[in-house]
């Protein structure tokens, strides 16, 4: 699996530090199951619930383990004690959990989902295009990228994402295995479903000999490493809107890795979440922000979606969903973002507001810091959680639940 990280030891040690923290984390969880199945008050349906889910529990870790175990194996890196604090505080979708359902919906249960994209996109892209050369940038799962590769009936397909899960995954199924995958709804549609055993193959639609250009690489896309006006097609499925970069920067690096006359592939919505107000743009703001970057005007098609409907998901969610393709015209200028640096930023004498993201830092720091003091080489877990649980009225089992956790990630992390 070609690995394509400008600094790969790097983007190693900070996966494993994920694998770590879902590791000790899903450990805590089993030891919570374990605990509350010795309570005698458990009516028998509690129990086999509970009972279900730790086994859930323990056979997900396991297919994670085995889906990583190429990323797993070898030395182990270590990164300097500094980064503890960054990676502690990795957003959520750069964690091993957040996206696994996709593996389901992409090579499961999710036909219907994945036919609605693909005929969106391709309404988008104009019937009967074919497409020599693709790259899908944050390509997940992949299931976009090769129904894409196969409608397109293109000679070369890049997808491409930085999250191993996702494209080892991709890669298992794609060789013609079956993955089992678990999940847990919550809530529960029903007692009999309180946990969900899917096997993730490639469906008989797709011959694997039809794949043949098809290929998967873990890179990052902001950096992605590839010569300037390399590509016929750029896609980006659900993608612009979670990278931190701004569409100023973004759009002008995707304009590079197309020919001329090539296809920026827009699909999703537009759900920025940054904290800049003026960085979360309308769809209207997107395509003016493409024009100054080279390319076309373009007319979106947009559809409600369902979304992430497992079988024994009760939430039936539903998106609405924007996809254009946009030629591109001209070389982008090198545009920057407009500066929207804070009043204060700019007027050493304006207050400095108190905003959310410090107090959350604030609140993270002090507390890792508060469970490090605890460590003096002589307590024990359970003579640290008496401790907290005394000082702050806190339930003593998810207390020592939480130690145990924190503790392991921070001391698997720092090797
Ligand atoms: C919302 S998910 C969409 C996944 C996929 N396109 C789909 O539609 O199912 C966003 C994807 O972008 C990937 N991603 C985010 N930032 C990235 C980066 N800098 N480089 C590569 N992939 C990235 C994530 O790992 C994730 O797979």
């Amino acid at each position: 699996m070609p690995c394509l990280f400008g600094d790969a030891d790097q983007w190693k040690a900070e996966w494993r530090f994920q694998w770590n923290t879902f590791d000790s984390q899903t450990e805590v969880e089993i030891q919570i199951c374990d605990d509350e199945l010795k309570s005698p008050g458990l009516s028998e349906l509690t129990r086999s619930r509970v009972t279900a889910v730790r086994k859930a529990k323990v056979d997900h870790r396991e297919q994670i383990r085995s889906v990583l175990a190429p990323l797993l194996s070898g030395s182990s890196l270590t990164l300097p004690a500094l980064e503890l604090h960054r990676l502690a505080s990795t957003p959520a979708n750069r964690t091993l959990p957040y996206y696994a359902s996709y593996v389901a919906r992409d090579w499961s249960w999710g036909e219907a989902e994945n036919q609605a994209s693909l005929a969106l996109a391709l309404r988008a892209l104009g019937a009967g295009v074919r497409v020599d050369s693709l790259l899908v940038l944050g390509s997940g799962a992949s299931r976009l990228a090769v129904d894409l590769h196969l409608a397109c009936e293109a000679k070369q397909t890049i997808a491409l994402d930085y999250n191993p899960l996702l494209i080892l995954a991709a890669q298992s199924v794609l060789a013609g295995n079956t993955l089992d995958w678990t999940e847990i709804p919550i809530p529960p549609i029903s007692h009999a479903e309180s946990t969900a055993a899917t096997s993730c193959a490639l469906p008989k639609t797709i011959a694997p000999g039809r794949l043949a250009g098809f290929r998967l690489i873990l890179a990052d896309a902001l950096k992605a490493p590839f010569a300037a006006g390399s590509f016929d097609c750029v896609v980006t499925p659900w993608f612009v809107d979670v990278v931190p970069q701004d569409l100023h920067l973004l759009l002008p690096s995707i304009n590079r890795l197309l020919k001329l006359g090539g296809t920026w592939l827009h699909f999703g919505p537009f759900g920025f979440t940054g904290p800049s107000p003026s960085r979360r743009y309308s769809i209207e703001e997107v395509l003016e922000i493409a024009l100054q970057s080279g390319f076309s005007l373009g007319v979106p098609v947009s559809e409600e979606l369902p979304y992430l409907r497992s079988p024994t998901n009760p939430q039936k969610r539903t998106e609405l969903v924007h996809s254009f393709a946009l030629k591109k015209l001209a070389e982008a200028k090198g545009t920057e973002p407009p500066a929207v640096l804070p009043a204060w930023a700019l007027n050493e004498s304006v207050a400095v507001p108190i905003v959310p993201a410090y107090v959350n830092f604030a609140q993270s720091t002090q507390t890792t810091l508060q469970i490090l003091s605890l460590v003096d080489g002589k307590r024990s877990l359970a003579e640290m959680a008496d401790l907290i649980a005394s000082q702050t009225k806190l339930d003593r089992a998810s207390v020592l639940g939480e130690l145990r956790g924190i503790l392991l990630a921070i001391a698997n992390r720092s090797g």
